[in-house]
């Protein structure tokens, strides 16, 4: 098994600068099992279709979650397509401090704008069956993905395809985002050439589009209400310069980056 799984990680490694990460997410998402978990076995019955899926990844390029149309999101499966962004780790940290606040402020409406495949407004709902929650996204094909994951996980979600928040009144206790944030001349971009832009781009600078979001959550929120809005890090700080009227946190990630805006009314 071993030498099994140095093959595949050298396989791998051909269209990923992490081939250990990727190989373990794919065994997570796929077979319910970790690479540590795999290293111990003598054989195992997945390894053909585990070499399948290698295969397909490394002769296409595309993301193994698009080839298969799963993703892993905070250990929960949820289908994707390539009408969605890939979950990222970081947004863990985005529905983290949402719980955080929902818990300790008692709050009760929630919405989720750019939902995507859904992951922050299911993840939410089934923490807080009784938060009101709605989920909007300006993609068809994407709010299709949520609702599959909606029923998936046995949540009851309202979806709106919808600009930001332009059919919504309020208000609303809790708007949390993880928008497009990459600029159009940012390096980044070309980082997942599979995703679609719509997911990724959000203006030239790209905070451009976070920032209408804001100025319409800011008309939208209770009194008690908060907007939190995962960022770009490289030009959060700019971004911050263009907003007043706020009080405004900044929550790191990981990587020790600024990644989650939290904003209240003053
Ligand atoms: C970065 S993705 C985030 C998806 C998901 N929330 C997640 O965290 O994986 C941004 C999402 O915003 C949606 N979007 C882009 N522009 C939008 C707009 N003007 N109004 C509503 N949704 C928009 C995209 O279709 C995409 O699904």
């Amino acid at each position: 098994m071993k030498s099994k799984i140095s093959e595949l990680i050298h396989r791998l490694s051909k269209v990923t600068p992490f081939p250990e990460t990727e190989l373990d997410n794919i065994l997570k998402t796929e077979f319910g099992i970790s690479l540590i978990k795999l290293r111990t076995l003598e054989d195992a019955e997945i390894v053909p279709d585990l070499e399948r899926i290698v295969e397909e990844r490394v002769l296409t390029g595309i993301p193994f979650q698009y080839l298969t149309g799963r993703a892993l999101f905070m250990d929960e499966i949820f289908f994707v397509s390539p009408a969605v962004l890939i979950p990222r780790a970081e947004t863990e940290l985005l529905v983290e401090t949402a719980s955080d606040l929902i818990t300790r402020h008692s709050l009760k409406s929630l919405v989720d704008v750019g939902t995507g495949s859904g992951i922050i407004a299911i993840t939410l709902k089934k923490r807080y069956p009784a938060l009101r929650t709605l989920a909007t996204d300006i993609s068809f094909d994407a709010l299709k993905v949520a609702k599959k994951n909606a029923i998936l996980h046995s949540v009851d979600v309202d979806f709106v395809q919808c600009n930001l928040l332009s059919c919504l009144d309020g208000p609303f206790d809790l708007i949390v985002s993880n928008p497009p944030y990459v600029g159009t001349n940012d390096p980044y971009r070309d980082f997942r050439q599979s995703e679609p832009e719509i997911a990724l781009i959000g203006g030239e600078k790209g905070y451009e589009l976070s920032l209408e979001l804001i100025f319409q959550a800011a008309d939208r929120l209770s009194k008690r209400g908060y907007i939190i809005i995962e960022v770009n890090p490289y030009v959060v700080e700019e971004m911050m310069g263009k907003l007043s009227g706020f009080e405004i946190q900044l929550i790191k990630d990981f990587n020790g980056a600024n990644r989650v805006m939290v904003l209240w009314m003053t």
